[in-house]
């Protein structure tokens, strides 16, 4: 089959030296760059903003992933696509008008993501699921990296696989949160085609090791 995609989260790197963490990821087969922005609101902690997100552009060519978790995405997708962003995802919960939302996002050239919390099913995707370019199905609650994965995520991550080759094949399945190497087959198994990995990736003793072990290749 093809090759698990890797997307490690900004979240856990060392801000002191953005740069460097940046590259370790590219020079680690790191497929997306995943860039968690918090508000305070919507998720009790708060991160950065596009000005970060532009940084990051700056020092890399990967995929900028830019998973907003925010209130009222609306009024900043602009400015993320701008700073660099080649998808984003805004949550379904914080998002009255999500279909407005998703064309929103693609008005700019940029790839349109959804993202859903532990409790919300996976059927309240349906109505645009044909629409998405990427789902981000969360297997903790957002608001902190270093949490415990979810276990009742796989049998969503396995519904959201039958969902979308039957609406959309193309559709991309990202899963985030508590991702550790000795569940990431299990979560590839059950459909997900690209991995977020905060802890897993920059915490670990040996980066690039544990990147190919992230991505199925030893
Ligand atoms: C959680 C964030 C995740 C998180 C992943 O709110 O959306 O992207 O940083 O970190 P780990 O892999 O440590 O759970
Ligand atoms: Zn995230």
């Amino acid at each position: 089959g093809k090759t698990t995609l890797l997307a490690p989260s900004i979240l856990s790197a060392d801000f002191t030296n953005l740069k460097a963490s940046v590259e370790l990821a590219e020079k680690a087969g790191a497929d997306w760059m995943h860039c968690d922005v918090m508000d305070g609101v919507f998720v009790p902690n708060i991160t950065f903003g596009p000005f970060i997100v532009k940084a990051i552009k700056q020092c890399t060519s990967l995929v900028i992933d830019t998973h907003l978790m925010i209130i009222d995405p609306d009024k900043y997708i602009e400015d993320f696509a701008k700073a660099g962003s080649d998808q984003i995802t805004v949550h379904l919960e914080a998002c009255p008008h999500l279909h407005r939302t998703i064309q929103f996002i693609k008005s700019f050239g940029v790839k349109a993501g959804v993202s859903i919390n532990p409790a919300t099913p996976v059927s309240l995707l349906e109505p645009v699921l044909a629409d998405l370019d990427l789902v981000l199905l969360m297997s903790v609650n957002p608001g902190f990296g270093g949490q415990k994965f979810i276990p009742a995520s796989v049998a969503k991550i396995a519904n959201l696989d039958a969902m979308r080759m039957e609406m959309n094949p193309d559709m991309v399945i990202a899963v985030d949160g508590g991702i550790t190497e000795e569940n990431a087959a299990q979560v590839v198994e059950a459909g997900a085609d690209s991995l977020i990995a905060g802890t897993a990736f920059f915490r670990a003793a040996d980066p690039m090791a544990a990147a190919r072990k992230l991505k199925g290749l030893e």
